[in-house]
């Protein structure tokens, strides 16, 4: 069984998400029939994860088409609505991707849309298994221990997806394996993706686990307590550039400087070809109170802001290894995506 954080509901007709901003006290699913409704779950990461925005992205057509036929729109308010969906958030390179896979099929009705947008959530599941046992297959010749013990960063498990997971889905096949030993989950500030979100996926599964501070990231790698980092991503460019969770850079690094690996898994559709290194990819800036306030309460002096990047970018020449549905790719070995 897999987390299903996003899908269109047969009985309603309508797209469903499950709330991530209330995980992990509440189980909260939002019923979807605006653009509005959709953009705001984006903005403020109630569906989140490049994977699972992708698939938000795709079934956001059919929320617009079901939206126009309602209440009259035109085909140019239909297409700004779609815009809308396409823009809501930057990094992330599925986003634009989901919504252009199916937009072509506008013309054919809401269903072939429907029906176009339901595969790509089961083909990035199926893109995630895979991935996974190569992933696995990788790790295992290289670190020569009985079982791993992994860091990760953010959440990139079934809840940025459309199930199962890109990071934590090595994890969980590893687990499955018998050669997991221990995850150190990075809690994931300003908005705890890893303290709510992967502690939340790891707990439902009985995987052992610590969350810990994104300040002690660096000193358990170089403290010798996990044998590789393990990230999922929002863009990798063609020169194997990658871009993830702001914090990941810092993980790398002193991957780099420990001799471990850094492992990203992501499904293709998280590669852009189009995008020639990390220098081109835009960092979503988000507000500053997000990072002045914690879980809303203000904790620092009214005059100070908050600088908030959502993302990094970190380097291919430290990325040990990308591993997608197709295959290994080691952009510190000088490998490129394209
Ligand atoms: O801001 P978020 O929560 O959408 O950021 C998510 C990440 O950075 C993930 O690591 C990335 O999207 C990969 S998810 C499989």
């Amino acid at each position: 069984m897999t987390l299903h954080a996003i899908t269109w509901d047969g009985s309603t007709d309508r797209l469903r998400l499950l709330d991530q901003t209330r995980l992990p006290g509440e189980t909260v699913h939002l019923d979807v029939e605006t653009v509005d409704q959709l953009v705001d779950a984006i903005s403020v990461l109630a569906v989140r994860g490049a994977p699972a925005l992708g698939v938000a992205g795709a079934m956001g057509v059919v929320v617009a088409l079901d939206q126009a036929r309602r209440e009259g729109w035109d085909e140019g308010t239909l297409e700004a609505a779609i815009d809308r969906v396409r823009l809501a958030r930057p990094t992330a390179v599925n986003l634009a991707w989901g919504v252009d896979q199916v937009r072509p099929l506008v013309a054919q009705g809401r269903d072939a849309v429907l029906e176009a947008a339901r595969r790509l959530a089961a083909e990035d599941e199926a893109a995630n298994r895979e991935l996974s046992r190569l992933g696995v297959d990788w790790l295992l010749a290289r670190v020569d221990r009985p079982r791993l013990r992994v860091l990760t960063h953010c959440n990139a498990g079934a809840l940025a997806t459309a199930g199962w997971g890109t990071a934590l889905g090595l994890v969980r096949e590893l687990h499955a394996r018998d050669r997991l030993e221990f995850v150190h989950a990075d809690e994931t500030r300003p908005l705890l993706q890893g303290a709510r979100l992967t502690a939340y996926e790891l707990a439902e599964e009985g995987i052992p686990h610590a969350v810990q501070s994104d300040g002690a990231a660096a000193s358990t790698i170089m403290r010798g307590l996990v044998d590789c980092a393990i990230v999922g991503s929002d863009r990798i460019a063609a020169n194997g550039d990658v871009a993830n969770k702001i914090g990941t850079l810092g993980v790398a690094l002193a991957c780099r400087e420990a001799g471990i690996p850094f492992v990203v898994a992501a499904p293709w559709s998280t590669v852009d070809l189009a995008t020639a290194s990390g220098e081109d990819i835009e960092i979503e800036e988000r507000p500053g109170e997000e990072v002045t306030r914690y879980a809303g309460v203000p904790v620092t002096p009214s005059a100070s802001v908050g600088f908030n990047p959502a993302f990094d970018v970190t380097p291919a020449r430290f990325v040990t290894a990308v591993v997608t549905e197709r295959g290994v790719v080691s952009p510190a070995a000088g490998e490129r995506m394209d």
